[in-house]
């Protein structure tokens, strides 16, 4: 049977959304329908360079067409429980990037207008869907180095002091760790799941934004995670899981590399190298949203959306801590 060609909309004509969009043309059953930004120069530019066939010059004017089946919501988290809302409540199938918004008050309402409209929604959590993240997980639930019981996970680059961009203004939603610093906490609830106690200690720019966080969960069972993000220095952006029996090693090389590597304590060593032939990778995340909306679903399997609020409640409970407090 040939699968179901689904009319893609850009919802926010940014830096990932580029990324996406050079990534969605490798799917066959993704029509590159429309571009949405809020300046139709803009929209036009980018309907251009990447082959969207319509561009619009406001997000409503986009939600409003029929024809579209669904939504990349790329804006800041700031505005993803609005954006993401205008889109379910016109009945379109949302994909909205991490965080899925600021907080886990604004995710509950994201999630009621979605059921309310019984429309799909996931957050796009891309590394959730690549094979290095998938090999992880399933060394991990193999029991082959026994049970996992410390995990350290870091995420860094060097932001610059540009006070006034994304990275940094709290009206954003800026700050390391909801940029950054989630792909680290995401790890840690995928490998040990809800943390009983979480200690935080944080460097916050002039903003208010954390430029730097370090972040301590621990667990009922002993399990322990160390986690870091930071826009202030660079990391190499490495996770490591250490069970009984050996280790487990997971670095993003760049872009489209990622190297793992799994040592046992008789010394032997497997390491695997993951590199994506074609795009970055954000064509996967993409690509299980058709599945699932193939079989009908309002929601993924893989990446549910109580995971998405078990990540928010998690983000909110380390802010509380750190004192990262957003003006709204
Ligand atoms: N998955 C990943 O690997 C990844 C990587 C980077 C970022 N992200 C996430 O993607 C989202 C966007 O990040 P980005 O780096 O693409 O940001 P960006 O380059 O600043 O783009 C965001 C876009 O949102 C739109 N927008 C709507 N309201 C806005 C407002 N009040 N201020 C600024 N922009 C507004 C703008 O598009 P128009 O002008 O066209 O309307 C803007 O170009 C963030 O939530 C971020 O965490 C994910």
């Amino acid at each position: 049977m040939t699968p179901k060609t689904y009319n893609w909309a850009i919802l926010g004509c940014g830096k990932i959304a580029r990324k996406f969009s050079s990534d969605l043309k490798l799917l066959p059953n993704a029509r590159l329908y429309a571009a949405a930004s809020r300046s139709m120069d803009k929209a036009i530019a980018f309907a251009g360079e990447f082959g969207f066939e319509k561009a619009y010059g406001s997000y409503n004017e986009m939600v409003s067409d029929p024809q579209v089946d669904v939504v990349y919501v790329a804006t800041p988290h700031s505005h993803h429980m609005e954006h993401t809302i205008l889109c379910l409540d016109h009945g379109k199938a949302v994909l909205c990037e991490k965080a899925f918004a600021l907080n886990a008050d604004q995710v509950n309402r994201m999630i009621e207008a979605a059921r309310r409209n019984g429309v799909f929604l996931m957050e796009a959590f891309w590394t959730r869907f690549q094979p290095a993240f998938l090999k992880l997980m399933e060394v991990l639930a193999s029991g082959q180095l026994g049970r996992p019981k410390m995990l350290r996970s870091d995420f860094a680059f060097n932001g610059g002091n540009d006070l006034s961009s994304r990275l940094f203004n709290m009206a954003l939603g800026g700050g390391s760790l909801l940029d950054i610093g989630i792909y680290p906490v995401f790890i840690a609830l995928q490998a040990f799941g809800r943390p009983e106690e979480i200690k935080t200690f944080a460097d916050l720019a002039p903003t208010g934004a954390d430029r730097s966080i370090t972040m301590l969960f621990r667990y009922s069972d002993g399990q322990m995670a160390s986690l870091a993000s930071s826009f202030a220095v660079c990391s190499d952006t490495q996770s490591e899981v250490w069970c009984e029996k050996g280790f487990i090693r997971i670095r993003r090389k760049d872009i489209s590399s990622t190297h793992l590597t799994v040592w046992r304590d008789n010394g032997q060593e497997e390491d695997y190298d993951f590199i994506n032939q074609e795009g970055s990778g954000y064509h996967l995340e993409a690509q299980h949203v058709m599945q699932c909306l193939d079989e009908g679903l309002t929601e993924s399997r893989e990446l549910p959306l109580s995971f998405s609020s078990l990540l928010i409640e998690t983000l909110d409970r380390i802010r509380k801590d750190a004192g990262i407090v957003y003006p709204d």
